[in-house]
């Protein structure tokens, strides 16, 4: 939250930045101004999000009770625009035999002619043993949907629709997709389990949406994944950056796998409905093993079709870093990543695209711009004329016509190590060079966001890498840094990132948007508008700033309808 510096509040700034903030004033500036989150208590898993007659509807697991998990009630709030949002009254709560202990994650489905119904995961127990915990599948509809909110929504007599079947346990038995129409004009949807560690995504069907089949197989399966939570099944058109809707399918469209797994993993893979195979372009980039939506804190993802932009867009639950003591101290925990789009990355056809939303930019302020800056060995340089915790950077870094890089062998299982290990503070060759982000002027508190340019068995690499290790002064906080590579391309003369700065929140879309990296820090000093932004290389050979733009970024006030 920005404060407005009226001349009492910049006594008050300058008082508490000598004498330090309160921990309660600290956890108040902690809070996000344009990320999507609850009143107060704990939030989780985004669920069921969909545009509908004119309002984009966003459903989360939520605990109104209290700032950690449980009591779990789907949360509900809807927005014209993904980024101005209107909290309204809870849409499921835990009131009924089968969800008694909680309303689990869900999606939305659009049926007949355009109704939308919500499919989610009931806890509760067995009656015959009640000690027993089980999870299964029902339906809720909206007790009136000409109301464009769906304010109210009614939960099936026929619930639960979906129990666990022979040989899968009911505690590992959650999170149904949204559905799709398949060649025989039947719905499908996925439901996440796991078999002796063999993540699954099991296959139902349906003609009439409340009386559900067992596929012969699973869609999906791969080995020593665990359980596969949260899954996400969406076509994506091989050409163009446009959305499909679920249910799309054909030559030129292929199909993205989303599975949560410890982090959220996708695989690109073509899906034939006639027999519901579904293969992956790169069996060694699978489900739970591959490649990641984000390298940082970003869980239990879930994305729907836009058709009022006629894209795909992607939410993700960002949980905290801190202590729950300090959640509850905090009385609020978690954040909804910021909306993303997602597309086919065309140069490779496997992997894909992610890119926060064009309406962010309804959203800037005062902008500073710079342009050619070298930056010699050691250099570092605060960006003068912007200050704040409310950001949004795009910067361009060349590279010199000469690739020099130090041998460091990356793999998909050392990176994060690396990142951490060599950090910001060292010097290298290429690089590290960057941002840092979250600053106090004296440099005591930063959040580093570099990339450093190594030889590996396999070719050149970029290593793209988020330092916490120096972003508060608080000790009690998990300040892994995180990280990932990727090749570096022939004839690559730029490096770009692209960041989202939000109090405690850094959202980074490295290289073109091929690499996401999502933090928590949760600075002291470098608070509001003594957080300040700097630009370093730290690598012995000299990089360019090509371009640089910063935006300060609006509050969105979320207030309930
Ligand atoms: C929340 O859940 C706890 C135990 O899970 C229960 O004791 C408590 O009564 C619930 N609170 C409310 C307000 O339902
Ligand atoms: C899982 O293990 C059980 C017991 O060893 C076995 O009967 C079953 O076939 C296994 N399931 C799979 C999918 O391998
Ligand atoms: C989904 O898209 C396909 C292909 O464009 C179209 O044939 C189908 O009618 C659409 N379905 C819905 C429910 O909009
Ligand atoms: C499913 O059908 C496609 C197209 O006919 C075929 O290529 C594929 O091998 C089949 N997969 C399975 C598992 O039967
Ligand atoms: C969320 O963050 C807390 C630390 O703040 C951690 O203990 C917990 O395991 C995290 N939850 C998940 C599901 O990652
Ligand atoms: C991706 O698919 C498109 C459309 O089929 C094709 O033109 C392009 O060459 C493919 N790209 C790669 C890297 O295979
Ligand atoms: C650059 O390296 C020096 C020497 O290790 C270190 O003191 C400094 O903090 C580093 N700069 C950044 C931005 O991390």
């Amino acid at each position: 939250m920005a404060v407005p510096c009226i001349f009492l509040l910049c006594v008050s700034t300058l008082y508490y930045y000598i004498f330090f903030f309160s921990p309660s004033e600290l956890h108040q500036l902690h809070r996000t101004a344009f990320h999507f989150q609850p009143s107060k208590n704990w939030m989780n898993d985004p669920n069921g999000p969909m545009f509908y007659r004119g309002y984009y509807h966003l459903f989360y697991q939520w605990n109104p009770y209290a700032a950690v998990w449980g009591n779990i009630s789907w949360g509900h709030a809807v927005s014209k625009d993904l980024v101005h949002w209107h909290h309204l009254e809870v849409a499921l709560a835990p009131d009924q035999w089968y969800d008694m202990y909680g309303c689990w994650s869900g999606s939305a489905t659009f049926v007949n002619d355009g109704k939308p119904v919500l499919v989610y995961t009931g806890w509760s127990n067995v009656p015959s043993s009640p000690d027993r915990k089980v999870q299964m599948q029902a339906l809720a509809m909206p007790a009136d949907h000409e109301d464009p909110l769906l304010r109210k929504w009614v939960k099936a007599p026929q619930n639960p629709i979906v129990t666990a079947p022979e040989g899968i346990d009911s505690n590992f038995f959650r999170d149904p997709t949204t559905a799709w129409v398949g060649e025989d004009g039947k719905w499908r949807m996925l439901i996440g389990s796991q078999e002796n560690m063999t993540g699954l995504a099991l296959l139902y069907t349906s003609s009439d949406f409340l009386t559900w089949k067992r596929g012969s197989a699973p869609l999906h399966s791969v080995d020593s994944t665990g359980m596969w939570e949260c899954p996400d099944f969406y076509p994506v058109p091989l050409l163009g950056k446009h959305g499909l809707n679920t249910s799309s399918n054909g030559k030129d469209v292929m199909h993205v796998l989303k599975v949560s797994c410890v982090y959220d993993y996708y695989v690109v893979g073509t899906y034939v409905t006639s027999n519901d195979s579904f293969t992956p372009v790169q069996a060694d980039l699978d489900a739970g093993i591959g490649l990641r939506y984000d390298y940082g804190k970003y869980y239990a993802s879930k994305s729907f079709y836009d058709g009022n932009k006629n894209r795909r867009i992607l939410i993700g639950w960002v949980n905290e870093s801190d202590a729950e003591k300090a959640d509850i101290a905090k009385g609020w925990a978690s954040v909804q990543s910021f909306p993303r789009m997602v597309w086919l990355d065309p140069h490779t056809n496997y992997s894909i695209l992610q890119w926060p939303i064009e309406e962010v930019e309804s959203l800037r302020k005062t902008k500073v711009s710079l342009e050619s800056l070298p930056l010699g060995k050691e250099a570092i340089m605060q960006v003068k004329g912007i200050k704040g915790a409310q950001l949004e950077i795009d910067v361009d870094f060349q590279l010199p016509e000469q690739i020099q890089a130090e041998a460091i062998d990356v793999s998909a299982s050392n990176v994060e190590l690396i990142c951490s290990e060599k950090g910001a503070s060292r010097i290298g060759v290429l690089g590290p060079f960057g941002l840092l982000v979250l600053a106090s002027d004296d440099l005591v508190e930063q959040t580093a966001i570099f990339f450093v340019i190594v030889q590996s068995k396999d070719g050149l690499k970029v290593l793209v890498c988020s330092d916490q290790s120096r972003s508060s002064l608080e000790t009690n906080l998990d300040k892994t840094s995180y990280g990932s590579s990727y090749s570096l391309k022939g004839g690559q003369t730029y490096l770009n990132l692209h960041i989202l700065v939000d109090h405690s929140v850094v959202e980074t879309f490295a290289l073109g948007g091929r690499v996401c990296i999502t933090c928590r820090v949760y600075p002291t000093k470098a608070i509001d508008q003594a957080a300040r932004v700097f630009v370093f290389n730290n690598g012995t050979v000299p990089v360019l700033v090509k371009n640089l733009v910063i935006w300060e970024l609006a509050d969105v006030l979320i207030d309930t309808l």
